[in-house]
C-alpha cells in the first residue's frame, strides 16, 4: 500500500518541524510547500538526507507550485507569518488572512480530500477563514491550539508536582489567545483532580492561579525569549499528534479548534473544544459541563473569537 502523503503548507521554523517529526515517524511521504524560494527544497533534502542515520524510509519534496500537493491525506498550514515581541496573535490577521485565502483554494484545487490542520495565528479566526475558502466539509478541517496549550499546562503541573508530565492531563479549551480557558477541574495528577490536590496540600490556590496564568501567555513567553519568532517545537508536535490520530483511525480525544454546532450555545463557529478524531476527521465535539465560573470564561472567549471572524468579513468581502 502506497505510503500516506503529508502536505506541508509553510515550510519555515514549524514546517520545517513538522517534516522531520513526520519523517522520525514513518507517517508517509512529504511535500514541503513554500512561497520563499529554495527554502521547500532544501528542508526537504536535508530532512531526506537524515534518514540513513535515523533509519526511515519516505519520499521528501520541497516545491512553490500546489499541483505538488496533489491527492496529499494530510494537510497541515503554518503559511503566514509569526508575531514578533510585543505583538499579540491578533496583530497577524490582516496579513494571515490574505495568505489563508491563497492556501485555501490551492488546497480546494488540488488536496480537496485531505485531513487539513491549521496553525497560523490568530488561529481560530484563521481555520475558520482556510475552511471559508477552501469549501472543504468542516469535520475535516480543524485548528492546533487546545494540544499546545494543554501541552504546556501539563508541563508547568509536573514541574509543581515533582511527576511526571504524561501522568497529568489538563483541559484547554476555549480562543488561542489571551482568553484561552484552562480548566482546572478537568485537569488531573494520575487522575486527582486539581482542586482536590490543593485540598490534601499538594499545592496551593495562588500556585494554581499563577500556572494558570503562565499557560495563558505559554507562547508570549517564548516569543519573549526567542525575539525574532514563535515557538516552533511543541506546535509542530502537537499538530502531528493530530494528524497520527487521523491518519491511524485512533480516535484520540483531543481539544482542538473545531466546528461546534448545537453545542455549547452555538451554532457553527470554530472553537477549542473536546474532539475525538479518527479516520473520518472530527468525529465528535463532546461537550462537557461546566460551571458558572467556567461558562462565564468560555463566553469571554467565544465572544473574542467572533470579533476576530468580524474583522476578517470587514477585511474580505467574499467572506461576510
Ligand atoms: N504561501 C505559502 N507560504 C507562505 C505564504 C504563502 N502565501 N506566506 C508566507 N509563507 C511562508 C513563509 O515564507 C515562511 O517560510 O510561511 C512560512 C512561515 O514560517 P515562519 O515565519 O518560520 O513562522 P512559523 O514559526 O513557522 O509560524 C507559522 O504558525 O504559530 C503560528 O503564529 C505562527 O502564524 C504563524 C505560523
Amino acid at each position: 500500500m502506497a505510503r500516506p502523503k503529508i502536505a506541508l503548507i509553510g515550510a519555515g521554523q514549524i514546517g520545517g518541524t513538522l517534516a522531520h517529526l513526520a519523517a522520525i515517524k514513518e507517517l508517509g511521504d512529504v511535500v514541503l510547500f513554500d512561497i520563499a524560494e529554495g527554502t521547500p527544497q532544501g528542508k526537504a533534502l536535508d530532512i531526506a538526507q537524515s534518514g540513513p542515520s535515523e533509519g526511515f524510509d519516505g519520499a521528501f519534496k520541497g516545491t512553490s507550485d500546489y499541483a505538488d500537493i496533489a491527492g496529499a491525506d494530510v494537510c497541515i498550514v503554518t503559511a503566514g507569518v509569526p508575531r514578533k515581541p510585543g505583538m499579540s496573535r491578533d496583530d497577524l490577521l490582516g496579513i494571515n488572512l490574505k495568505v489563508m485565502k491563497s492556501v485555501g483554494e490551492g488546497i480546494k484545487a488540488h488536496a480537496p480530500n485531505a485531513f487539513v490542520i491549521c496553525i497560523t495565528n490568530p488561529l481560530d479566526a484563521m481555520v475558520w477563514a482556510l475552511r471559508e475558502f477552501s469549501g472543504l466539509p468542516h469535520e475535516k478541517v480543524v485548528g492546533m491550539a487546545g494540544v499546545l496549550d494543554s501541552a504546556r499546562f501539563r508541563h508547568f503541573l509536573s514541574l509543581e508536582f515533582g511527576v511526571s508530565m504524561r501522568d497529568v492531563t489538563a483541559f484547554v479549551l476555549g480562543g488561542h489567545g489571551d482568553t484561552m480557558v484552562p480548566l482546572v477541574r478537568y485537569s488531573t495528577v494520575a487522575g486527582i483532580p486539581l482542586p482536590d490536590l490543593v485540598k490534601m496540600g499538594w499545592t496551593t490556590q495562588e500556585k494554581l492561579d499563577s500556572i494558570v496564568q503562565r499557560t495563558r501567555d505559554g507562547g508570549a513567553e517564548i516569543v519573549g525569549l526567542l525575539k525574532t519568532g514563535s515557538a516552533f517545537y511543541a506546535p509542530a508536535t502537537s499538530a502531528i499528534e493530530m494528524a497520527e490520530s487521523y491518519l491511524k483511525d485512533q480516535k484520540r480525544v483531543l481539544p482542538c479548534a473545531a466546528y461546534v454546532q448545537n453545542a455549547y450555545g452555538l451554532d457553527g463557529m470554530y472553537v477549542g473544544v473536546p474532539t475525538v478524531i479518527g479516520a473520518n476527521g472530527i468525529e465528535k465535539v463532546i461537550e462537557i459541563d461546566m460551571n458558572a465560573e467556567e461558562q462565564a470564561m468560555m463566553q469571554k472567549s467565544i465572544d473574542a473569537v467572533k470579533g476576530l471572524v468580524e474583522a476578517c468579513k470587514g477585511i474580505d468581502n467574499s467572506l461576510a
